[in-house]
């Protein structure tokens, strides 16, 4: 398979950097081969310039793409699978990632209206994995790893993902031995990228 990675973290220093290290760790010696948009590296562009807003608004497909968000569509029609890796901040993806889909979800691409066929083709597999500070039983208590996944998978992801799942590496702040045990796990998700998908 080709795996494209959506990562979003600042700091190369960050945990979640250690799980996007065990992961491609996981994929190489599995033989997949796979890319990394490196948002925060690359310095992506995270807001809507007004022409890029009068296209989405009026979703007239006719008005230009950025280069920088026609990479990004290159990039995600020759992937398998699309997996994104970033910190839990404020119970969502970081602004970083946030703006990728402000962006990089264009009308005509990820979506058509008026059952046109859109550009982006159906991707086998998404994967959403994410570190949270907060325990399991405190994120699902107060509705967040719910909200998390319906924003996530059901919308952003949606039907342009055949088959979806949300991985929340929670309880990050307890310590590093919580945070060796989802290194490990994440090292086996990569490791069994072409087989281990248990949701839909
Ligand atoms: C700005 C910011 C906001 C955060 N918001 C949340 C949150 O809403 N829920 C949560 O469980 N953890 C939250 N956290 C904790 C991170 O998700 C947690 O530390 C995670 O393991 C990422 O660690 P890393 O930055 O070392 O990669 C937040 C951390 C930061 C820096």
């Amino acid at each position: 398979m080709n795996i494209l990675i959506i990562y979003a973290h600042p700091d190369y220093d960050s945990f979640t950097h250690q799980v996007l290290t065990f992961f491609t760790k996981g994929l190489r010696e599995s033989s997949h081969t796979f890319e990394i948009s490196d948002l925060y590296q690359m310095d992506f562009q995270t807001d809507l310039s007004p022409q890029e807003y009068k296209r989405e608004s009026t979703t007239n497909t006719k008005l230009p793409i950025p280069s920088d968000v026609q990479l990004e569509h290159q990039k995600i029609n020759r992937a398998d699978c699309i997996c994104f890796i970033y910190p839990v901040w404020w119970s969502d993806c970081p602004a970083k990632l946030k703006g990728w889909f402000d962006r990089v979800w264009t009308a005509g691409f990820a979506y058509s209206k008026d059952d046109q066929a859109r550009g982006m083709q159906t991707i086998s597999k998404g994967l959403v994995i994410c570190p949270a500070g907060h325990p399991m039983s405190h994120l699902v208590e107060t509705g967040v790893a719910e909200s998390m996944r319906k924003i996530m998978l059901e919308d952003r992801l949606g039907s342009r993902f055949e088959r979806k799942e949300m991985l929340i590496l929670d309880n990050t702040l307890e310590g590093d031995e919580v945070k060796q045990l989802h290194l490990e796990k994440i090292y086996q998700v990569g490791l069994n990228i072409g087989s281990n998908f248990s949701t839909h």
